[in-house]
């Protein structure tokens, strides 16, 4: 799915990162297409925010899709002898398809809400300043509100 991904917005004309573990895999189509491979795993923040950075050196990141796979382990909750499926498998699932997905999404969030790039930019668009927004309670990790723009890039 994201080898498909790469390839319809490849052809649509984004300039697209693949981000992968799949070195051998992410090199060809790297080759093949032109476009930039990141070895990165979903889970690292580091890994993950250097691949955004990659992005980011293109232009303003405005579409992140994470297709990630990884372990699975299934089970039953209950053996049919009695005994209890085993926690570790359970928890490298929730890792990788669970705390992983989110990591990326967080992440590339932030970064399309232009937390890294000159609020001017997006208030130039704007020959009227905007109306304040109505004020309202915000949780200590919201993020700061974009001045709106009579038309978005
Ligand atoms: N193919 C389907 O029909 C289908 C249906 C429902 C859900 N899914 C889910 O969608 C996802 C993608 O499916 P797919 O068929 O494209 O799988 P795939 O195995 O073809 O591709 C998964 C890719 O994820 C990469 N990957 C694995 N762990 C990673 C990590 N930690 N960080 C970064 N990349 C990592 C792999 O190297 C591989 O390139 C999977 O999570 C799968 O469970 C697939």
């Amino acid at each position: 799915m994201g080898e498909a991904t790469v390839r319809r917005l490849h052809a649509a004309g984004a300039r697209v990162v693949i981000a992968d573990v799949a070195d051998e895999k992410g090199k060809a189509l790297e080759q093949e297409l032109g476009v930039r491979y990141v070895h990165a795993d979903a889970g690292s923040e580091d890994e993950v925010l250097a691949a955004i950075a990659e992005a980011e050196a293109m232009g303003p990141l405005r579409i992140s899709v994470d297709v990630h796979g990884g372990p699975a382990v299934g089970g039953r909750l209950l053996g049919k002898d009695g005994s209890p499926m085993g926690i570790d498998g359970f928890r490298t699932t929730i890792e990788s398809y669970l705390i992983s997905f989110f990591n990326v999404m967080r992440l590339a969030a932030a970064a399309i809400a232009g937390r890294n790039r000159p609020r001017t930019a997006v208030a130039a668009s704007s020959s009227t300043p905007p109306r304040s927004p109505p004020t309202r309670a915000r949780s200590a990790n919201s993020p700061t509100p974009l001045p709106r723009a009579a038309s978005s890039p």
